[in-house]
């Protein structure tokens, strides 16, 4: 068996394991001859008891706290040495490391082929890049918005870059309704759904200081908020019996709050709190479906540039990456990503310790004289 292939049959492997899985050793160190008929992809920060037992089970002592450890189902002691081999050189960074990335993206454009996507706003910016992303894996789509003639574009571009199928349905968010129809038709056209991507973003154009204006929180709310809820509540069977992922844009707007663009905040912030406690109950309920909040940054989308492109002083980063490394996670079933990485998690790691000097960093950004 070659390392991708006892990479496919592990069990656990779409948990949040790939990036995170540590070696535990050689191979000389497994029992001989393994447990071959088990998959064991042992979580010891996660599930403790579990990890010990089985390991001393199959008298390997050497488990330590905080680690992941992975044992392929029917793989050979040479097939795992070589992956955990693999996975060592990964840790040192080298271009081995790189290799190891080359084969991780080859593994997740494996797991992608043929599942079925829904990707809502795809009709342009970083939704329109995500449908890209799945479609070079030959994932079957679903794109929705109110564009029709931007949709067909988008669905014509995926079947180009190698879509297993690509379809649209015209929907607006702002209309609740509008959105269960959305899952009734990917129930419809692709007999189910592995992945349900949240991205839309409306209701909320405006960036400039607060009116009192609760008709443009409400609105915010229903499409940015309400509407992602109703998606997910409509396609929760579908997921469970897929046990299938759910991704769901947000912004550093959704951590942090952002003035001048209060409603859009307000929404982004309740989409962590639902997203968040969603993930720890299906945990809990051992509900195996993943949930991967996006936590994005300033991103080089033309609706982005035109609304705050002449009122913030920072440099946009490119939607093409960004959607990559969400497609990722999402893929991968990580709790969260955070785009760009280096720019962001700072900020949220400042905010805990020093908020106000956190929150003036960030006002320096602003063009004051553009937005008041
Ligand atoms: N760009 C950034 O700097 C940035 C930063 C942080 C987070 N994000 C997040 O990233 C996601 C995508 O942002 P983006 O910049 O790519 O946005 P965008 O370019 O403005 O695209 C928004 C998408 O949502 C659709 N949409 C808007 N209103 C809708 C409605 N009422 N019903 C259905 N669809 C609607 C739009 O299509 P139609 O107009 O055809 O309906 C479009 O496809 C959002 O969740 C946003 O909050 C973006």
């Amino acid at each position: 068996m070659s390392p991708n292939d006892a990479l496919r049959e592990a069990r656990y492997f779409t948990t949040d394991v790939l990036s995170q899985w540590k070696p535990c050793g050689c191979s000389r160190r497994f029992p001989p001859g393994g447990d071959k008929g088990e998959t064991l992809v042992l979580s010891s920060k996660e599930r403790p008891g579990l990890g010990r037992n089985l390991f001393q089970r199959l008298g390997n002592p050497n488990i330590r706290k905080g680690r992941k450890y992975l044992f392929l189902k029917g793989a050979t002691e040479r097939t795992n040495f070589l992956v955990l081999a693999m996975s060592s050189l990964w840790g040192l960074g080298t271009i081995t490391g790189a290799m190891c990335l080359g084969n991780m993206l080859s593994v997740i454009a494996e797991m992608v082929q043929g599942k079925r996507v829904l990707v809502t706003g795809s009709s342009t910016g970083i939704g329109e890049q995500i449908a890209y992303e799945f479609a070079r894996m030959g994932a079957h789509l679903l794109l929705t918005a109110r564009r029709e003639k931007q949709l067909k574009e988008v669905a014509q571009k995926c079947l180009e870059l190698g879509a297993s199928s690509a379809r649209h349905v015209v929907s607006d968010m702002n209309n609740l309704t509008s959105a269960q129809n959305v899952i009734e038709e990917a129930r419809n056209k692709l007999r189910g759904l592995d992945y349900l991507v949240l991205n839309h973003v409306g209701g909320s154009g405006r960036f400039g200081p607060f009116q009192g204006d609760m008709a443009a929180v409400t609105s915010s709310m229903t499409v940015n908020f309400l509407s992602y809820v109703q998606l997910t509540v409509s396609a929760m069977t579908m997921l469970q019996e897929s046990q299938g992922s759910i991704i769901v844009i947000s912004s550093l707007s959704g951590r942090i709050g952002a003035p001048f663009t209060l409603s859009y905040s307000a929404a982004k912030f309740a989409l962590e709190g639902f997203y968040s406690s969603l993930r720890r109950e299906l945990r809990l309920r051992e509900i195996s479906l993943s949930v991967t909040v996006a936590v994005l940054g300033y991103i080089d989308t033309d609706n982005a540039l035109k609304i705050i492109g002449d009122k913030i002083t920072m440099q946009a980063n490119p939607k093409e990456e960004c959607a990559r490394e969400v497609v990722r996670a999402g893929v991968l079933r990580h709790r969260e990503v955070i785009y760009p990485y280096w720019s962001l998690k700072p900020l949220l790691l400042l905010k805990e310790w020093m908020p106000g000097l956190m929150e003036r960093m960030l006002d320096k950004f602003l063009i004051l004289e553009n937005i008041l």
